[in-house]
This record gives C-alpha cells, sequence and structure tokens, in this order.
C-alpha cells in the first residue's frame, strides 16, 4: 500500500485530494493546524490515515512530524504541498506580518515538506511530489500582490524541483488553477464566490493528470475558470 502525506487536508482542495487517494488504496496522512477538521475527513476516508496536527511555517514541527511519519509508516510514496493561505489585499493595505504568513506558509512551509521527504525519495529513485500553485503564480494582479509572489515562488520552486529530478523517476507535477469556492477566501468576495470552482472537480482534473498512462508524463496542469 502506498502512502501519500497532504499538507492542508483539513479543508477545501486538500480534502478533496484526500478522497481521491483515498479512493485510490493510498494510506493518507492529513497534515494542518486544526485537528477537528482533519478528524473529520479522516472519518469519511474509505481506507486507512493518520493525522497529524503542524504547522508548516515552523521547520522544526515539520522535521518532528515526517520523523513521527517515518517512523509508522514504510515509505512516502507521494507528498501534496496544498496548505496556503489567502490574504487578497494591495501592497499600501498589507502589514508586515501579513506578508510574512504568506511567503512563510506557501513558499517556505512547501520548501520544509520537500526537504523532508526528498532524500529518501531520490535513494529509492521514486516518488511523486504534487504542487498546488494558483494560475496567480502564472500571472501577477496587483490587487493580490504579495500572494501572487509567494505562489512564483511557489512555482520556481516547483520548476527547479523538475529540473533537479528530470534524470530520475520521481515525478513533480505543479498544478495551476484559477478560483474555488474554499475557505480560502475567508469573508472576500461572497457574491463572486457562488461562481467558482468546486475543489471536487478540480480534484477529478488534478487526479486525472496524476495517474499513470504509458509513454507520457505530465508536469504542469493549468484549470482556467469559465
Ligand atoms: N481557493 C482558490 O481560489 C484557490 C485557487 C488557486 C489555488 N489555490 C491553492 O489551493 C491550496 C488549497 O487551498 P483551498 O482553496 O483548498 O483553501 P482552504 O480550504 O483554506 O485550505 C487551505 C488549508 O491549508 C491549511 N493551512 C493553512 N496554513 C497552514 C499552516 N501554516 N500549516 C499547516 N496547514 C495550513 C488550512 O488548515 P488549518 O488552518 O487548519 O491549518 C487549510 O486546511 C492553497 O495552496 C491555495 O493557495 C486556491
Amino acid at each position: 500500500m502506498k502512502t501519500v502525506v497532504i499538507t492542508g487536508a483539513g479543508s477545501g482542495l486538500g480534502s478533496e485530494l484526500a478522497y481521491a487517494f483515498s479512493e485510490l488504496d493510498y494510506k493518507v496522512c492529513l497534515l494542518g493546524r486544526t485537528r477537528y477538521k482533519l478528524e473529520e475527513v479522516s472519518q469519511n476516508l474509505k481506507g486507512k490515515s493518520s493525522i497529524f496536527e503542524v504547522d508548516i511555517t515552523d521547520p522544526l514541527s515539520v522535521a518532528e512530524v515526517f520523523k513521527k511519519i517515518d517512523e509508522s509508516h514504510d515509505s512516502i510514496d507521494c507528498l501534496v504541498n496544498n496548505a496556503g493561505v489567502g490574504i487578497f489585499k494591495s501592497l499600501a493595505e498589507m502589514d508586515n506580518k501579513e506578508v510574512d504568513l504568506l511567503i512563510d506558509t506557501n513558499v517556505k512551509g512547501a520548501i520544509y515538506c520537500t526537504k523532508e521527504v526528498l532524500p529518501d525519495m531520490q535513494r529509492r529513485n521514486k516518488g511523486d511530489i504534487l504542487n498546488i500553485i494558483s494560475n496567480s503564480g502564472k500571472a501577477a494582479k496587483a490587487d493580490e500582490i504579495i500572494y501572487s509572489t509567494s505562489k512564483f515562488g511557489m512555482r520556481g520552486f516547483s520548476e527547479a524541483l523538475t529540473d533537479l529530478t528530470k534524470d530520475t523517476d520521481i515525478r513533480v507535477l505543479a498544478a495551476y488553477m484559477g478560483n474555488m469556492n474554499t475557505s480560502l477566501w475567508r469573508e472576500d468576495k461572497p457574491a463572486e464566490r457562488k461562481s467558482y470552482a468546486s475543489p471536487k472537480d478540480m480534484t477529478k482534473i488534478i487526479m486525472d493528470h496524476f495517474q499513470d498512462r504509458e509513454n507520457v508524463v505530465s508536469s504542469d496542469i493549468v484549470i482556467e475558470n469559465q
């Protein structure tokens, strides 16, 4: 049985990805800061799962959690860097704590988690890293300037990882998508949110690209809103 680690698995896209991996018979390690949300997802999964409360902005906690996963699982076959925060403001409105939170979560958190899994994947010459980015990492917008900056950072990291692993059997898949109706938006855009894509639909498209096919490989998935 394969093992997948999903960050931000307690809601939105992360929880839908957890259900999809569970359907594929993966053991699912659910990571996030809020236990009750992870428990709710875990209870609805069809197969085996474990819960790990962690704040991915803290490298020491990340290292501790991956040590625990390592002790209780054979190996990590797939890492999904999904956890993220959204603060959608102009530069003038954004305070420095919010700047730090966006960069620390959306970029540095994914780097910390990847550093924990990559050496073993390299040793085994095997593994998948799925990076959930955003179309804001393809085209930057003034009214979400630091969110875009964080997603461009994640895109750079993902592209460099693809280069790093190009002569191996480790696959790096980057998913760029438009707006989804999730808690990322908090109180923002309540009216527009209703027309945003569902994380379930996004998951179907991502998982279709994720699955192995003979002699073809996907590295980038770009999903636009209609
Ligand atoms: N919604 C959109 O329109 C949209 C569009 C494109 C891309 N994305 C990306 O999709 C990903 C998933 O977002 P979503 O839309 O599904 O929103 P969401 O429902 O708010 O999910 C984000 C998850 O990340 C977790 N998280 C946040 N900070 C964390 C931290 N420091 N440590 C650990 N976990 C943390 C949150 O759980 P806790 O708060 O419990 O930790 C939450 O479960 C994000 O990377 C986002 O940028 C979203």
